[in-house]
């Protein structure tokens, strides 16, 4: 079936994954990946597919309600599959304002556009958003998400996402735009931005910088390999059902100490140093405000009833994804030259 798809945040993390996952397995679709080419999108990432004709690039901002419209009626997208946001909960604590004019209202134009261009005919059609565990909040020691946890957002971030996720199901049930939304745990892979844990201490093992360590170490993520969660939007745009969430992740739990004590062992061992070596860097610093102590996901709806599973194992994620920061250094050199160095120094520097 020929659609014209739109993804939003193409240009990002997970977004240029999912983009390249579609137009390698839809040439029959035309894929229009919008982004805006904030700090953390980056054309780079996508530099193997640039010119293949099912895919176009287009440059703006998703919180022009009117340049949507108009893209909307211009390309006549079937498919939306919204991605674009700011994702780093840190830089939320710094200016929250940003995270509510991207995430909600960015949010609430593609819905009002979408509504606007489909008019009442919503055969073939659906808007799908993409979405995080961090609008569940914080759990214990024991429990999962689940699909029908109560919304409990803690950061500037996780508020706006739920904000937003709340935006989607009200269109779904006051207009019936035909929606799904999927809650997904962290993820981790080639292409992340390095302000998050993964790629931030990767990089700074290897540049023998401190890896700095917020309160104790003790809070617990799920980590999902970058590709699998690229794999479930595919399995969740084709043939999720329409009004519904699904939550996505690893079965993965770490808490940040050990995760961060893996990684400093793979690298010694990969940088030939001696082990132990890297270890030596970890330094607990200020914890983050309103942190969230445990995150975990239970994805059995979507295994049961749309069949998907992660494919790796945490070991071969992390050997993939600590080699790929290491093969591409360039990456790394143009992504951390210039305003990274400012935002390093404020969140850093005497925390
Ligand atoms: P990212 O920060 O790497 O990428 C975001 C992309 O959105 C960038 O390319 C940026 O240029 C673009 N963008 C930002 N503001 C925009 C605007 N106003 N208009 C158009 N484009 C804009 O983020 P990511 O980690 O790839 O996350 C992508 C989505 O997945 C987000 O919605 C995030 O909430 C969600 N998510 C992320 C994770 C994770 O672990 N990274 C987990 C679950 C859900
Ligand atoms: O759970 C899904 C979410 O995962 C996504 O919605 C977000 O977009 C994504 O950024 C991620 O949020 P986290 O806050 O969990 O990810 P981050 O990589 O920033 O931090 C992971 C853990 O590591 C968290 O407990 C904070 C801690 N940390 C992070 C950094 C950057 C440190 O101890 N030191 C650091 O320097």
């Amino acid at each position: 079936m020929k659609r014209n798809i739109l993804i939003t945040g193409g240009a990002g993390f997970i977004g240029s994954h999912v983009v390249r996952l579609f137009v390698n397995k839809y040439p029959e679709s035309m894929i229009y990946n919008l982004d805006k080419l904030t700090y953390a999108g980056n054309l780079e990432n996508l530099k193997d597919i640039e010119d293949r004709e099912n895919y176009m690039f287009i440059k703006g901002d998703i919180v022009d309600g009117e340049f949507i419209r108009v893209l909307f009626d211009k390309y006549k997208f079937d498919g939306v599959i919204h991605l674009a946001a700011e994702s780093h909960v840190d830089r939320s604590i710094a200016n929250p304002m940003e995270f509510v004019m991207t995430n909600v209202i960015g949010t609430v134009n593609l819905l009002n556009a979408a509504k606007a261009y489909w008019k009442d005919d919503f055969e073939g059609k659906l808007f799908y958003h993409i979405s995080t565990d961090e609008v569940y909040g914080s759990l214990g020691e024991e429990g999962l998400f689940t699909e029908t946890t109560a919304y409990d957002p803690h950061s500037p971030y996780s508020a706006a996402k739920a904000s937003s996720d709340h935006f989607v199901r009200a269109y779904h049930d006051t207009f019936g735009l035909p929606t799904v939304i999927s809650n997904c745990s962290n993820n981790y892979g080639a292409n992340q931005f390095p302000e998050k844990l993964i790629p931030l201490f990767i990089n700074n093992i290897k540049n023998n910088k401190p890896l700095p360590v917020y309160g104790k170490g003790e809070n617990v993520r799920d980590w999902l390999y970058v590709e699998d969660h690229a794999n479930a939007i595919d399995v969740i745009f084709n043939k999720g059902k329409i009004g519904e969430t699904y939550n996505i992740g690893g079965n993965n739990e770490w808490t940040n100490i050990d995760l961060i004590k893996v990684l400093c062992k793979v690298m010694d061992n990969k940088l030939g140093r001696e082990e132990g070596t890297s270890e030596k860097l970890i330094t607990f610093v200020k914890d983050r405000a309103g942190h969230d102590l445990r995150y975990a996901i239970d994805s059995s709806k979507l295994q049961k009833e749309l069949g998907w599973k992660p494919s790796l194992q945490f070991e071969e994620g992390i050997e993939k994804t600590i080699d790929w920061y290491l093969n591409n250094q360039e990456w790394l050199d143009n992504v951390t030259s210039g305003e990274y160095k400012n935002y390093y120094k404020e969140m850093y520097v005497g925390r």
